[in-house]
């Protein structure tokens, strides 16, 4: 259910001043001081909100608050500004209202702050969308750059605004803001060029100074400090708690949502360096022949800069500040400017020049800002315009005029509204008016803009007037015109009674303000209402090749010469005002009144009489009594019945008839008397708040007592409520117990009964057991008698036939040894008769055997003596042969048969050759056949091999010959020095190792080198400071060679062979090798390498190869030590070798064993 709440809940001092009783200046200061010290800064008088400055934030404008406000009646809650922002936007988006807020009060008061809450608020409760957000960063960002254009610090405040403004906002039909319209009034301009003490220039100048780039500063031709200008106050150039840098990037951005081109910002920050350099040029005078003084820019270097930036001849501004074109009926006459009259128009040069801009930018946020729809809009403005003035150590000037003269007929329109806004609400209600007593300072305003004797015109008419005019005739005429009016006060007024008044000095007048008398000083009156440019700088401008400048001084064109003077600034400010008015008129108006609680700027500080001061100038006594002038309160009737409804008993606690009616009930059984209250249409009007609070006093009884009865009520439900429970749980409680009383019962007589019965059926088990037992050892007994009977019966028997068997076995042994006894005999007989027939054979198989042999060796006699009888015959047969045949020969046959023999044995000796394979090396040689071949065997041996050799050379191709070149190179150079030779001789010598043409991997690094390459393999190049090896690519060519990183394939080094001095190995078998440069070569900075590979014999080869091949190189020395020495760099490192076995396999390991010595251990082979 919700809550209905009230403004008169928890109100602390009166949330509305209607109700503060009594009403006077002092309650209504400790009213508001009262809640300004509860933090409770917004008070009503009525529809309006008064705002005190906190001069801290306080945590009342979160989102939550917001929502809390949303859609929820002015008078429901506390008083805040988010009530009346609310108020106002529903009654614009609901019944169609333009609505306008009118923030006045004192500078520093808070009626920017004010006008911000305000946006913020409707921002935040109007519609979303893209669309619409745009629109709605665009309207709120507007203010950044207002503010910086137009803000400034003051002793009052330090970020005052010093110009009025108002801003439409613009609504379509759901109260979606659509866009919005800025109007500027009266920029305080006079600011540019001079700045009271304590006070700055606008902020933009010190943002722009402080927070642009170096590059942007050296673009306008600024630099960062501040005292370089003297149109910058230096005294209070840096403002605590304001950070001009960051400010300037805010406005930057601003600028950028807002719409503005880059283009645009850059012209605009021009025109502001411009002003800069336009105070800083300084002028001295000059004699003329005539006798009259002339002015000339004295250090021309900002006037040069100053024309650079804007695109100006540096000659016709220089002129125009020298010169002055006064023209008259088709005549022109220049008369020259002495070096005031220069000042005042680089003065008015600067001034029009920023004041210009200003309203420039106003119209380009206008353009960026503006409501694109055609359809109706509804509006809701917010004013927030500079309030009353009043200096007192200062004089008051024409702007203190102009801005009290404003307020003034905003103070005529508040009361004509106010007034207005009552009197229509009576008659809505109908109620009988009654007429209110009011000051109307119609009087005051009447007395300023009259159109005939009005101050504004007399000032326009002195302006105007030829002759001399000065700020002394205008008072003169003032002095006569408006000697009889009532609040106009001067020393020289016909009117006597002020001729004595020493407060008002001879040069000032007085007036009567609605809010005090302020006193204004003429001095400049004239001038500032004139407001003169000289025509010949707005023409120079105009020259200006700067397109915004010369959009900024379009009088300056000479094709429009207009020789009408321009209206004056009071007339223009007069003129503004009027339409002001009359918009504001159409609207519905909503009051914000600010109030700065203390002069100090600080927070928790009330200064009664400061606040007493505002109270006093803003009317606000006077604006409570005249609400409540009539009937104080009003309410309408159901918030009203809802309220005290519980006063009466016919209305609690509903009534069930119209609320009206149910009002009229209520008011009657509480006897309130019937002058104090009004039956209006829809409202009740309360004459006295005494009423109204005798009312809340009963109300606050009434809910004590309702607070007891519910209180008592409450309590009863609740105590029965507990009786009830105690009950019913004590029923079950019981019901529980019982039943658990007879369930133990239960059990234990079932357990004896259990007891009992197992008892029983035990003693029955155990007598049937005891008559089994029985007739079970009965049985058991039989048994055993009659097995111990047929035991015996048994036994017996066995003894006989145990007997029987011993008798039987005894002959059988008996027969069986006397058998055995015969057999032996028998035996022993047998084995003699056998012994002595084998000692006859045996004698026998002897004789036969010598018989034998002497046969054998009789017969191989004859054999031989057969065989020598064929030989002497043979040969005899031969001799006999020879003899017979010798006469057949011829003397040489001999010979020939000799030759013959002799050939038959060389023919049988090299067939016999022909058995020895072509392979050099096979070195197997028949064995020589007979002694005279000894020498020419041994020749033909070697001979053949030669050939041979010759042969298997003839087949080789040229590679395989290089090869083989190579090979025996190699052998030249290591043979039986260093021990890993001979485990590389079959070993074939391949080159490239890495297949660099083809391997892709390598494809870059192959096209990076300029020759053939002859050799490429992986090898380590072994690190100085450890010993350890990091892979590498080493490639040779005819002309260097390079080191290169094995996985990127990036070239390391790259040396020209004419630069490897020597070559150092080992004489072990081990891989490592030194390359050794040449001292002082090119390539000798980097030192030598220590290089290990598995091909080192291949790798020295080639390169002692290419050294012999190369006509233009010496030989490269090949050094086989197992000492030598390294150059690393810098140092010379000693390399040795030693034997034995390192810990980690067969391969030889390097150490570094101090700075100088590294240590390759070569197992042993
Ligand atoms: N509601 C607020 N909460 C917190 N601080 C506030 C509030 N209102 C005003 N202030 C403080 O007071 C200072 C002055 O307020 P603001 O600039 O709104 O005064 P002003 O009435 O616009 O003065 P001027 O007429 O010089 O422009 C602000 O800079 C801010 O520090
Ligand atoms: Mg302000």
């Amino acid at each position: 259910m919700e809550v209905k709440t009230s403004l008169l809940d928890n109100m602390i001092g009166v949330g509305d001043m209607v109700l503060l009783e009594p009403l006077n200046e002092d309650s209504f200061i400790m009213n508001l001081r009262n809640r300004f010290d509860h933090n409770e800064i917004y008070t009503y008088i009525g529809s309006v909100v008064i705002s005190m400055n906190p001069y801290r934030s306080l945590p009342i404008y979160t989102p939550q608050k917001v929502e809390e406000y949303r859609n929820r009646n002015f008078y429901e809650l506390s008083p805040h500004i988010y009530a009346l922002a609310d108020e106002a936007y529903r009654s614009l988006r609901d019944q169609d209202k333009d609505q306008c807020i009118l923030i006045t009060g004192e500078s520093g008061a808070g009626k920017t702050e004010a006008s911000k809450l305000v946006m913020s608020y409707v921002a935040a409760v109007c519609g979303k969308g893209q669309e619409v957000n745009k629109v709605k960063e665009q309207l709120l960002q507007s203010n950044p750059v207002l503010e910086a254009f137009g803000n400034a610090k003051t002793m009052r405040n330090d970020n005052s605004s010093r110009f009025g403004k108002y801003m439409d906002i613009e609504f379509d039909f759901k109260g979606d803001p659509l866009g919005g319209v800025i109007s500027n009034y009266l920029l305080e301009k006079s600011r540019v060029c001079k700045q009271p003490r304590g006070e700055r220039n606008f902020h933009i100048f010190y943002q722009l100074l402080s927070g642009a780039s170096d590059d942007t500063l050296v673009k306008l031709k600024l630099d960062r400090d501040f005292s370089k200008y003297n149109y910058l106050s230096l005294d209070s150039a840096n403002v605590n708690g304001l950070d001009d840098a960051a400010s300037f990037r805010t406005v930057r951005n601003a600028m950028q949502i807002v719409g503005f081109m880059e283009a645009e910002v850059q012209s605009v920050l021009e025109l502001v360096a411009a002003v800069l350099k336009l105070g800083n040029i300084e002028f001295k005078p000059e004699s003329r022949v005539n006798g009259f003084d002339e002015s000339r820019v004295k250090d021309k270097n900002d006037l040069k800069e100053m024309c650079e930036l804007l695109g100006i001849e540096q000659s016709v501004l220089e002129r125009a500040f020298s010169y002055r074109t006064v023209e008259a009926k088709m005549e022109k006459m220049s008369t020259t400017l002495n070096v005031a009259q220069a000042y005042y128009a680089r003065d008015a040069l600067a001034k029009n020049l920023y004041s210009r801009l200003f309203s420039w930018l106003v119209t380009r946020i206008n353009e960026s800002i503006k409501a694109q729809a055609k359809t109706r809009h509804k509006v809701m403005g917010v004013l927030d315009i500079y309030g009353f003035e009043i200096f007192e150590v200062r004089d008051n000037s024409f702007e203190q005029f102009i801005i009290n003269y404003c307020n003034e007929k905003l103070q005529q329109i508040f009361i004509e509204l106010t007034l207005r806004e009552e009197q229509e609400e009576y008659i809505r209600e109908d109620i009988e008016w009654t007429n209110i007593e009011y000051f109307n300072n119609a009087v005051i305003c009447d007395l300023i803009e009259n159109n005939q004797n009005g101050i504004l015109a007399m000032l326009d008419e002195e302006c105007l007037r030829p002759g001399t005019v000065t700020d002394d005739t205008f008072l003169d005429k003032l002095n006569t015109i408006c000697a009889e009016h009532q609040h106009f006060e001067s020393r020289l007024n016909k009117n006597s009674k002020f001729l004595t008044d020493h407060s008002l000095p001879h040069s000032c007048f007085r007036i009567q303000h609605y809010a005090g008398k302020v006193l204004y000083r003429v001095e400049g009156f004239v001038d500032k209402n004139n407001d003169l440019l000289y025509r010949d700088l707005s023409q120079a401008m105009y020259k200006a090749t700067h397109s915004l400048m010369r959009q900024l001084f379009p009088e300056g064109n000479p094709a429009k010469v207009n020789l009408k003077r321009p209206p004056t600034a009071g007339f223009q400010f007069k003129a503004s005002v009027g339409v002001l008015m009359k918009n504001l008129q159409t609207k519905n108006p909503n009051y914000i009144r600010c109030i700065k609680p203390n002069d100090k700027k600080v927070a928790h500080i009330f200064t009664d009489s400061l606040v007493c001061h505002q109270v006093r100038y803003l009317g606000l006594v006077e604006n409570v009594r005249v609400r409540r002038a009539g009937y104080a309160f009003r309410q309408p009737y159901e918030s009203c019945l809802e309220r005290y409804k519980m006063l009466c008993k016919k209305t609690w606690p509903h009534w069930r008839g119209p609320a009206r009616d149910g009002v009229e009930v209520l008011l009657t059984d509480c006897s309130v008397p019937t002058e104090e209250f009004a039956y209006g249409r829809s409202k009740i009007f309360i004459r006295n708040p005494r009423t109204l609070f005798t009312l809340e006093e009963r109300r606050r009884a009434c809910l004590e007592d309702l607070a007891t009865l519910i209180q008592k009520i409450y309590r009863g439900w609740k105590s029965r409520t507990h009786f009830l429970l105690l009950k019913k749980s004590q029923v079950v409680v019981a019901a529980w117990y019982r039943r658990y009383a007879q369930q133990n019962k239960y059990q234990k007589i079932k357990s004896a009964t259990l007891v009992m019965q197992s008892f029983i059926r035990g003693w029955k088990a155990r007598n049937i057991l005891r008559q089994l037992k029985y007739e079970k050892r009965c049985k058991e007994a039989v048994t055993t008698i009659a097995a111990y009977w047929h035991g015996t019966q048994a036994r017996m028997e066995l003894r006989r036939l145990k007997t029987e068997a011993r008798n039987k076995r005894a002959v059988s042994v008996i027969w069986a040894y006397w058998q055995g006894t015969k057999a032996r005999r028998e035996l022993r007989h047998l084995k003699v008769a056998a012994r002595e027939k084998l000692a006859v054979s045996v004698i026998w198989a002897g004789w036969q055997g010598t018989k034998a042999r002497r046969e054998l060796r009789r017969l191989k006699e004859e054999a031989r003596r057969k065989h020598a009888v064929a030989i002497i015959w043979a040969y005899w047969l031969g001799l006999q042969v020879r003899r017979e045949y010798r006469k057949f020969f011829r003397a040489n046959a001999g010979k020939k048969i000799y030759d013959f023999t002799i050939q038959r044995i060389m023919q049988k000796y090299f067939l016999g050759l022909k058995t020895t394979t072509m392979s050099p090396m096979d070195n197997s040689w028949p064995a020589k056949p007979y002694g005279f071949l000894e020498g020419a065997h041994t020749q033909l041996r070697r001979i053949f091999h030669l050939w041979r050799c010759k042969k298997y050379r003839g087949q080789f191709t040229e590679e395989k010959k290089a090869v083989y070149e190579e090979k025996l190179e190699a052998s030249e150079i290591f043979k039986d020095k260093k021990a890993l030779y001979p485990s590389s001789v079959s070993q074939p010598f391949k080159g490239d190792y890495l297949e660099i043409q083809k391997n892709p991997k390598y494809q870059k690094l192959n096209s990076a080198m300029e020759e053939k390459v002859l050799l490429a393999d992986l090898v380590n190049k072994i690190n100085r400071a450890n010993g350890k090896g990091s892979p590498r690519l080493f490639l040779l060519t005819k002309s260097n060679f390079v080191l290169a990183d094995q996985k990127t394939g990036q070239v390391k080094a790259s040396v020209p062979l004419p630069d490897l001095a020597s070559v150092s190995v080992s004489t072990q078998s081990d891989g490592f090798f030194a390359l050794k440069l040449k001292e002082g070569s090119a390539s000798a900075s980097k030192g030598d390498f220590l290089l290990s590979s598995e091909h080192l014999i291949e790798i020295i080869t080639k390169l002692h190869r290419i050294g012999t091949t190369a006509a233009d190189r010496d030989q490269i020395n090949i050094d086989i030590s197992d000492e030598f020495l390294v150059q690393f760099k810098q140092d010379k490192v000693c390399v040795k070798f030693i034997q034995g076995g390192p810990k980690n396999g067969n391969s030889a390991a390097c150490k570094r064993k101090n700075n100088r010595l590294l240590e390759v251990s070569v197992p042993s082979p």
